[in-house]
């Protein structure tokens, strides 16, 4: 008989059992936003349940609503601004741990939670691994004052470092999705990015561009769940 076909769901909830390992008593967690993320909630209120002790800080309102319901005791970076890991999900990964994030529209909370952590670990099923980056569209978080000045400047910024493609507002043009920070996002559907190191720099460099959703530098660690079993990137738990 044929070896079941794991659905995707099933692979972010293996990766997600995965990551309870890089979770130790008395840790500080910065809680992902995401489906994959969602999974890895559900599966330590459970070891809170059962008395694990950690304190951990959402990255996203969704994510604090789902963390509380679960009676995950919970903090601000206000509060805690030191925190031992971050576990999330991503929208796609590379080899050498750079991320495209902001899919769910979380990518700013992320970002800050992820650096203001010793560890992030990036929790994946293996459809996220890409090279190079792009093939999802690269979510950039901008202020909605003069957002269509702030889209032709990334614009512009994008085809310096070789990026062409289309730019398009997330929502209906009559409403527009807004961020948990009260902001825009521009997706941007560059298919490839030959540069993302140097393509990250630009456009932080861009006023209006409050946040973009290449992370580099930040995750430590990736676990990729596939048919064949869970890899490891980077530093083992
Ligand atoms: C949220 O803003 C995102 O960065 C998510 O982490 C990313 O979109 C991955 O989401 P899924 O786990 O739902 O694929």
């Amino acid at each position: 008989m044929a070896a079941a076909i794991m659905d995707s769901d099933a692979l972010k909830e293996r990766a997600a059992e995965r990551a309870l390992d890089y979770v130790s008593p008395g840790m500080r967690l910065g809680l992902g936003t995401g489906s994959t993320a969602a999974k890895f909630v559900d599966l330590l209120g459970a070891k809170v349940a059962g008395g694990l002790d950690v304190l951990c800080v959402p990255t996203s309102e969704a994510t604090h609503k789902q963390a509380a319901e679960l009676r995950i005791p919970l903090t601000t970076l206000e509060e805690t601004p030191e925190l031992d890991l971050t576990i999330d999900g991503a929208d796609e990964l590379d080899t050498e741990l750079r991320l495209i994030k902001g899919g769910g529209g979380a990518l700013l909370r992320e970002k800050i939670v992820a650096a203001a952590s010793a560890r992030m670990v990036v929790i994946a099923d293996d459809s996220k691994c890409v090279d190079p980056l792009g093939a999802f569209p690269l979510p950039v978080e901008i202020v909605a004052f003069g957002w269509q000045a702030t889209l032709n400047k990334v614009r512009a910024v994008a085809q310096e470092h070789s990026c062409e493609g289309e730019l398009i507002l997330r929502g209906a043009s009559d409403s527009p999705f807004v961020t948990d920070g009260g902001n825009y996002i521009v997706d941007c559907g560059f298919g490839a990015i030959a540069a993302p190191d140097q393509l990250a720099v630009g456009l932080s460099l861009l006023p209006g561009v409050v946040e973009h959703g290449l992370f580099i530098g930040i995750a430590t660690a990736a676990i990729v769940a596939g048919e064949g079993g869970v890899e490891i990137i980077g530093e083992a738990p």
